[in-house]
């Protein structure tokens, strides 16, 4: 079956499906784009552009990629950073508190938006795919940072095209800093690395290659033939023998990692999504979905100048019967081997070149209070919300339904200034649709628009020794890495601002293929 057949498969299926259900139409297909309001006083200022580039990443031909590009036009001047040579885009550090304003151009010849990945923010800024503008043309976002210290990242959020644009390059760091993260001293400046994993394959002109596989590959999501971070293939860092702070994000479209030390030294975890936990925690790995974050402190003091340390992605089950990667992989599409769903994996170096020159910092016992909702105030606490993640008919689907631009059910609507308990399944267990429990694989389900907490993790998994130690439930997050058969309970305040945010799979494939929903804020 050919894409275009896919595509006009499932929507009629949408129109059966939709057929029993009541909605509501918010806004039609006209929006009104945000202009620069006056009144609003910015800290921060950026120009922002989405452009077409060539790079080298490898020897020989250059590498087309399109990019993000910023420019200071007011604030501190170490808001923007860039990486060297990389796809990716800059790396913003704003304080919590800032009030910024971004203009953003768009200057590939495809529609696109920008989402803050992470940031609690006011509608208009969310980068709702409603909101794309055209090539040639200019958004306007302000909107103030109300998020704690930690790291979150933008990317590009057009609907059916936020795979291959992310792919091509559109995203980037966000990382917010905050006077009681600063009072505890960790490690900045060259000890705090920002580290992004993705995967990409690439053909024998350097070029990218996205979904060469067909109707099963953007179904099962992609995954590449190689591992860059930052942009890099076989990143191998130079450091001191010093104690570091990672700031790691899985910017991959669909690859989940299992991340551990290659010598068996557990990861010292500081933070997820949302920031810093109240303690360290040590893990022996951590499983790390698309979009979900990890913040790990490390000492490498142990080390002596010669030394190599790797982090890898230790081997798991995905649970996918159909193994995902693994059938791809034999057909090869580009210069190497595919790389199959959990398989291990090297992802980076480092490399011990100096001895330090400071003084060894030392973990605090005690990180930040998480001033977490508690369950009590849950206006559903013995009735949550339910969403069943699954693959239906052949498509992947939020309660059998998928995106409508604008468009919410009764059973999408929240009010502000309350808190609910969601609960969220992979599979509705067994009693699913055709193509349901057949092909189920993992969903990491992201909520736009704040930060909530995991209240419970149940599992019938397949493989799921080989997984259950890796994740961290109790610090803020965004995104939940639903494995199949796996139930989460999540606890979530809808506060400050009302309106339209999305929620959604983060594998970019299943998002393209409209497994993600609008819910409504409503006053
Ligand atoms: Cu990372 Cu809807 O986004
Ligand atoms: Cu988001
Ligand atoms: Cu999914």
């Amino acid at each position: 079956m050919k894409r275009r057949d896919f595509i006009g498969i499932a929507g009629a299926g949408s129109a059966i499906l939709f057929g029993s259900l009541f909605f509501s139409d918010l806004f039609g297909n006209k929006s009104t784009k945000p202009e620069i309001n006056p009144d609003f006083n910015p800290d921060v200022e950026i120009d922002l552009t989405a452009y077409q580039r060539e790079i080298n990443i490898f020897s020989g031909k250059p590498t087309k990629v399109w990019s993000y590009t910023a420019s200071l036009k007011k604030g501190p001047s170490n808001t923007i950073q860039t990486i060297n040579n990389s796809y990716l885009g800059p790396i913003f550090r704003f304080k919590k508190g800032d009030k910024v304003r971004v203009i953003f151009y768009n200057s590939i010849p495809q529609e696109t938006i920008v989402h803050w990945h992470g940031l609690h923010i006011n509608e208009l800024a969310d980068g709702h795919p409603r909101f794309v503008i055209k090539e040639g043309e200019k958004f306007v976002y302000e909107f103030e940072v109300k998020n704690r210290a930690g790291t979150y990242w933008f990317h590009t959020h057009p609907h059916g095209k936020t795979g291959p644009q992310v792919y091509r390059g559109l995203a980037g760091l966000l990382i917010v800093n905050d006077e009681e993260e600063k009072a505890l001293d960790l490690p900045n400046g060259e000890f705090d690395i920002p580290l992004v994993i993705q995967d990409r394959t690439f053909d024998r002109n350097n070029q990218l290659v996205y979904l060469s596989g067909g109707m099963m590959e953007r179904m099962s999501g992609f995954l590449g033939e190689q591992i860059l971070v930052n942009g890099h293939p076989d990143l191998k860092l130079d450091i001191e023998n010093s104690v570091y702070r990672l700031r790691i994000l899985n910017g991959s479209n669909s690859r989940i990692y299992k991340l551990a030390w290659e010598d068996g030294s557990p990861l010292v975890v500081i933070g997820t999504d949302g920031g810093l936990l109240d303690y360290p925690m040590e893990k022996e790995y951590v499983m790390l979905g698309p979009a979900e974050r990890l913040d790990v402190w490390v000492d490498f003091s142990k080390y002596r100048v010669g030394d190599e340390i790797t982090l890898k992605s230790l081997s798991f089950l995905g649970g996918n019967i159909m193994g995902r990667g693994g059938m791809m992989g034999m057909m090869g599409r580009g210069r190497r081997r595919n790389i199959s769903d959990g398989e291990e994996i090297e992802i980076l170096k480092f490399k011990i070149v100096e001895n330090r020159k400071g003084e060894i910092k030392t973990l605090p016992d005690k990180l930040l209070n998480l001033n977490f909702n508690s369950v009590d105030e849950a206006i559903n606490i013995n009735n949550p919300r339910r969403f069943v993640f699954e693959m239906n008919y052949m498509r992947p689907t939020i309660n059998g339904r998928t995106f409508q631009m604008t468009k919410v059910a009764k059973d999408e609507i929240v009010k502000l200034n309350t808190v609910e308990v969601w609960e969220l399944l992979n599979g509705s267990g067994g009693r699913g649709r055709m193509g349901g429990s057949m092909m189920q694989m993992p969903h990491p389900v992201h909520i736009h628009g704040l930060q909530f907490q995991v209240l419970e993790r149940t599992s019938s998994t397949s493989g799921w020794d080989t997984i259950k130690d890796g994740f961290i439930d109790n610090g803020w997050k965004d995104t939940v890495l639903l494995m199949p058969g796996m139930r989460v309970k999540v606890l979530l305040k809808f506060e400050d601002y009302k309106g339209l945010f999305l929620y959604h799979c983060h594998n970019l494939e299943h998002e393209d293929l409209g497994m993600m929903r609008n819910y409504l804020i409503e006053d």
